[in-house]
């Protein structure tokens, strides 16, 4: 067992380590504030090849491995969760998903200006009715020959706005369930297609969450992934890989809260002393690096399997469930150890404390990671 990075894994960490600190650090705070999505700074990631970090060279990607995708989006969640959330979805629910199913010409006219970042993606599975109970699809991709015809509403969709292109979930058999349902391949501009309200959330505020409107949109038979009725396996498939950008995402949020700590603990006095020398602090500290290294592990391990090609289901629900509820432990703690400035605006973690929360409900909440987790222990 090696522990060790190769240099290309460290040169892909540093890089995002730089453009978290130089591009994303100044202004990360307002556009928290003013909900405005990074439109600048997602261009360069294109730029920089982070949008497509795992695609092939010959489809305009990195060629990356999974490993390098998770050092990346922990050194980008460590400043900015709103922008690696838009990494994350690209990366791994649109890009992966499309590299892997798609047919050759899906991969010529989508997968390429995605992985270059030319245009974003948006992943739409979850409704009105329908999150974790993910099969009860009410969205509808009427089979009308050579197109689909697409009725239904999505919700609580990121990139909702800035996407160019949505993968669509929707249910084509109904009296078939999960056998029945389709992914379909759907470009902004399609008539009938109208992106809703903009989302006021808690946390990520700088991302872009929309509801999505589809009344009679007709979408070409050339743009359903894979065989019919292949959807739902397919969002499953992919959501299992998204796990692992989102637990890469709450591991840079808590290693974030840890690193903001660690200086402030430093150089805050009090009874006459910097509070880093008080043990009360010294427990918070320790438990959160503890877990902090645990989650990592456990991210790491699941990207190791993916790019051995073997089965991480398990392994990225677990990465997800634990990475997930440090970022949550180690945003409050940070919160508590900055005391008075902990709760304002200027000193992030309070903003790292809001970001945590979505880890362990998008990609499948805690209790799905737990079903998912139960269900493959005792396949
Ligand atoms: N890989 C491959 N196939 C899978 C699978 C996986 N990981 N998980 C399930 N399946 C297959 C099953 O084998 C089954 O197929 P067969 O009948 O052929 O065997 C089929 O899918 C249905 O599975 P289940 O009977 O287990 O279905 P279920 O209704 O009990 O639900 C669930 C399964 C795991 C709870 C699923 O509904 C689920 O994952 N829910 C959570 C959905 C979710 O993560 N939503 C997040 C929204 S996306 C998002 O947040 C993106 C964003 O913008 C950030």
């Amino acid at each position: 067992m090696n522990f060790d990075f190769t240099e290309e894994q460290l040169a892909v960490r540093d890089a995002a380590r730089d453009f978290a600190q130089n591009e994303l650090l100044p202004g990360v705070i307002e556009r928290d504030e003013n909900a405005q999505f990074p439109t600048e700074q997602v261009k360069k990631m294109g730029e920089l090849g982070f949008l497509g970090m795992m695609v092939d060279p010959k489809y305009g990607g990195g060629g990356m491995d999974t490993i390098s995708y998770v050092l990346a989006m922990e050194e980008i969640s460590k400043v900015d969760a709103s922008t690696s959330v838009v990494m994350s979805v690209n990366n791994s629910l649109v890009c992966w998903g499309l590299e892997k199913y798609a047919s050759e010409a899906q991969k010529q006219k989508y997968l390429i200006p995605l992985a270059t970042g030319q245009k974003i993606g948006a992943f739409c599975l979850s409704e009105p009715e329908a999150g974790s109970d993910a099969t009860s699809q009410k969205t509808t991709a009427e089979d009308k020959g050579d197109y689909y015809l697409l009725n239904g509403t999505k919700n609580w969709i990121t990139n909702g706005s800035s996407a160019g292109y949505y993968i669509v979930i929707a249910q084509t058999h109904k009296e078939k369930g999960h056998k029945g349902i389709n992914a379909l391949i759907v470009e902004k501009g399609m008539e009938g297609f109208i992106v809703g309200k903009k989302e006021r959330k808690m946390g990520i505020r700088a991302s872009d969450t929309h509801s999505l409107m589809f009344t009679n949109v007709k979408i070409p038979k050339e743009n359903r992934i894979g065989e019919d009725g292949f959807g739902f396996k397919f969002a499953m498939k992919v959501l299992s890989g998204g796990r692992i950008g989102i637990a890469s995402q709450a591991l840079g949020i808590a290693s974030g809260s840890l690193e903001l700590s660690l200086q402030y603990s430093k150089e805050r006095k009090a009874f006459g002393v910097e509070i880093s020398k008080h043990q009360a602090i010294q427990f918070k500290l320790s438990e959160m690096a503890t877990n902090i290294d645990a989650a990592r592990l456990l991210c790491l391990r699941a990207a190791y399997l993916k790019d051995q090609h073997k089965d991480f289901t398990k392994e990225s629900a677990m990465a997800k469930l634990f990475a997930s509820k440090t970022a949550m432990d180690a945003s409050i703690e940070a919160v508590q150890i900055h005391g008075g400035y902990g709760y304002v605006r200027e000193y992030h973690v309070e903003r790292f404390m809001r970001d945590a929360k979505i880890t362990q409900i998008y990609e499948g909440t805690s209790e799905i990671q737990n079903i998912v987790i139960a269900r493959e222990l005792l396949k």
